[in-house]
């Protein structure tokens, strides 16, 4: 048998969620409303989630019994400033409480101030392609901050600021000429009163100009944040890839690392900590991104059963950036749960084999706490280590919920 290996003291071990994706009924953000445009390419709406919103004091409750000691979520933009300027402070208290449910379970809250949805308003102004996003994104930085931050353990400013160029380069959305023309990006436009070249929602903000106003917008983020006297830990996440090359594939390789991890990466310094998220690796050829190899498992999400890009990409972020990590996402969806336990007992191994050769690994967050909505693909994957009756909203923990909470509370990992 293999010696225990002990973590760090004061390791974070946690799952994620974002609001949009469990909270329920975020009706005044641009996510909802694209999900009921006509012919809207999301498969189902979001509905009421994992009505988090309200069974949050519970649901903590339960992560905490469970063995762990952090929970990262996000606070919802469209909701805390609902109208430009408008600040409503029962939502601010509403997250005042779900930060001081953490506290009273021992569990350390990192809090992401913007995962993917934004409100209406902002969209309807230009979104992430105009350049009084970033002010707007700080001032409710600021106020968030000034009303929360007492309270918060690490903040996330952006998350998966790449998430949209890791979209172009892979084709996952149609280019804007071609997106102009679906009924359903028309119907967004005409919903929110605007012409289709300044519709610009998180996702689909893919210009070389969005780049540069995600990351002023997470930079003036960061000042807001410390100006409200946030005496915590802020940082940005990515979502970084594994990119491989086969043989000839050196260079489109390259170019595709350049774009969706080094731009970013290289755009970082002075930041607290960065934030790691990955589920898998990608290979290039000659000719471009490979499918999946033949004979590799897959997952629900189409990707390949890869546990091993967690410590690559670990490893790459740190060379790049030098600063300290915390793996802030990192899952798979699958029906087998016993799948999810090999997934993660590998991608552990990969961050002992980074802590022993001493690189700075503050955090293991485990993406998701609860099967919830993912995005345009509806509640089909299951991420969760907790599953949710889509009817009665009743919880059912997965048996990788105790074997993870078991190694979070023991802080230690007897290598299997
Ligand atoms: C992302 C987000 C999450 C996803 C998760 C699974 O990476 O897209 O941060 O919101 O749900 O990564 O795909």
């Amino acid at each position: 048998m293999n010696p225990k290996f002990e973590f760090p003291q004061g390791f974070l071990w946690g799952t994620a969620t974002a609001a949009h994706q469990v909270e329920g009924n975020n009706i005044n953000s641009d996510v909802w409303l694209m999900e009921h445009v006509p012919e809207t390419p999301y498969v189902e709406p979001s509905g009421d989630a994992c009505d988090h919103y309200h069974r949050y004091r519970s649901d903590i409750a339960l992560l905490a019994e469970l063995g762990f000691n952090s929970y990262r979520f996000s606070i919802e933009w469209a909701r805390i400033e609902p109208e430009e300027g408008e600040f409503s402070l029962a939502v601010l208290e509403h997250y005042r409480d779900v930060l001081r449910t953490c506290h009273e379970h021992g569990i350390t809250p990192i809090v992401t101030y913007h995962h993917f949805s934004s409100p209406r308003w902002l969209i309807a102004s230009g979104g992430w392609e105009s350049a009084e996003t970033p002010d707007k994104f700080a001032r409710y930085c600021e106020r968030a901050t000034q009303y929360l931050g007492d309270l918060i353990g690490t903040a996330c400013t952006i998350n998966e600021a790449n998430i949209a160029s890791l979209i172009v380069e892979w084709e996952f959305a149609p280019p804007p000429r071609q997106r102009n023309k679906q009924i359903w990006w028309k119907a967004t436009a005409k919903a929110l009163g605007i012409s289709l070249r300044r519709l610009a929602p998180f996702l689909y903000a893919t210009s070389s100009k969005a780049i540069d106003i995600i990351l002023s917008a997470h930079h003036k983020g960061v000042e807001a944040i410390k100006s409200a006297s946030g005496d915590f830990p802020v940082g940005i996440t990515l979502a970084l890839q594994d990119i491989q090359a086969v043989e000839g594939g050196e260079k489109r390789a390259a170019k595709a690392r350049k774009a969706i991890n080094d731009v970013y990466l290289e755009a970082l310094s002075g930041d607290d900590f960065l934030g790691v998220q990955i589920y898998s690796r990608v290979r290039y050829g000659p000719k471009g991104l490979l499918p999946p190899e033949t004979g590799v498992e897959l997952t629900q999400m189409e990707y390949e059963f890869w546990p091993e890009a967690l410590e690559a990409a670990i490893r790459d972020a740190v060379a790049k950036t030098g600063l300290p990590v915390i793996v802030t996402e990192n899952g798979i969806a699958t029906t087998d749960d016993t799948r999810r336990v090999e997934y993660v007992r590998r991608a552990l191994h990969g961050v002992i084999n980074c802590l022993k050769d001493g690189l700075d690994i503050r955090g293991y967050t485990y993406w998701s706490a609860f099967d919830n909505y993912e995005w345009s693909l509806g509640y089909r994957p299951t991420f969760g280590l907790i599953s949710v009756d889509r009817e009665t909203q009743e919880r059912t923990v997965k048996p990788s919920a105790r074997w993870l909470g078991a190694i979070a509370r023991d802080n230690g990992f007897e290598a299997q």
